[in-house]
């Protein structure tokens, strides 16, 4: 483990990144927090995590539930007492339909889900993490799993890039507001094969077209992507780095 950081909170670990990032994170040495709306799925990526040196809480409920948010750092809380990384991760794409179309709480759902459920997660990590023991030079770190769709919106996702902006303007603040000590970057990735897309045989398709017109690196991403530029984040190799929203996409957008 190339950090002091220890214990690290993921959501939407059954599946896609978050179990990458499980994986991943807990062969480094880490001890893991891991939650998901989905219990049996969640329970399959700890069994897939190889490690026994390395402690694992799993906390199965809906992000979307601010009570749910709410015992699950507090059991955290109990069981790892130091709480140094949260990773926000769990998302939906929503309904794909023009944004004057959307009913009021498919939008709502988008929001509590992958903007309102970020915040109120940075909201009570970063309390917690201010008030433990100082450890220099770096006492916390906050990833957001966002996407470039916040920097560069997609028509028919609406909900889904708006929310992610808001996750991007909000990581921006929160770096401001938390320095020096704690740090808060975001990940934009591309278009990577997960759970997210994967049930849709229609956006193969699509994927191929993306490839060949979009993706300069001329491939999709894959969960492992995201785990390799997470580990860095979590790492000290990345303790200079703060507020910024890292495009993580083979070379889709430049800005
Ligand atoms: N896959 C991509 O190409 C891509 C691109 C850009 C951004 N992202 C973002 O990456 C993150 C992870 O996506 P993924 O591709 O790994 O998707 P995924 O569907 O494979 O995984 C998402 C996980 O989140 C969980 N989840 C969903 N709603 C939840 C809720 N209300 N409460 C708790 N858990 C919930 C799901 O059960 C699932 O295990 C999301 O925030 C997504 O917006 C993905």
């Amino acid at each position: 483990m190339s950090s002091n950081l220890k214990n690290i909170i993921i959501t939407g670990a059954g599946s896609g990144f978050g179990r990458a990032m499980a994986i991943r994170l807990s062969a480094e040495g880490y001890n893991l927090i891991l939650s998901d709306i989905n219990e049996e799925t969640l329970q399959e990526t700890a069994r897939l995590i190889k490690s026994s040196e390395t402690k694992i809480l799993l906390q199965a409920g809906d992000v979307g539930n601010p009570g749910f948010l709410k015992s699950m750092v507090k059991n955290a809380i109990e069981e790892f007492q130091d709480l140094h990384v949260l990773i926000n991760n769990a998302g939906i794409s929503g309904d794909v339909m023009n944004m004057i179309d959307l009913p009021e709480p498919a939008l709502m759902r988008v929001f509590d889900v992958n903007f309102k459920a970020y915040w109120l997660l940075c909201k009570l990590v970063a309390k917690k993490m201010k008030t433990q023991k100082k450890l220099k030079p770096i006492r916390g770190k906050i990833i957001n799993i966002s996407s470039i769709a916040g920097k560069q919106p997609l028509e028919m996702l609406g909900a889904y890039s708006c929310s992610k902006a808001a996750v991007n303007a909000m990581t921006i603040i929160l770096a401001k507001e938390l320095a020096p000590r704690i740090t808060v970057n975001a990940v934009c990735p591309g278009f990577h094969v997960t759970g997210i897309y994967k049930n849709d045989p229609n956006l193969v398709q699509d994927y191929m077209k993306i490839v060949n017109q979009k993706i300069r690196l001329r491939r999709l991403g894959t969960a492992e992507d995201i785990a390799n530029i997470v580990s860095f984040l979590v790492s000290d190799d990345s303790n200079y780095m703060t507020g910024q929203l890292i495009n993580y996409d083979g070379g889709i957008i430049f800005h």
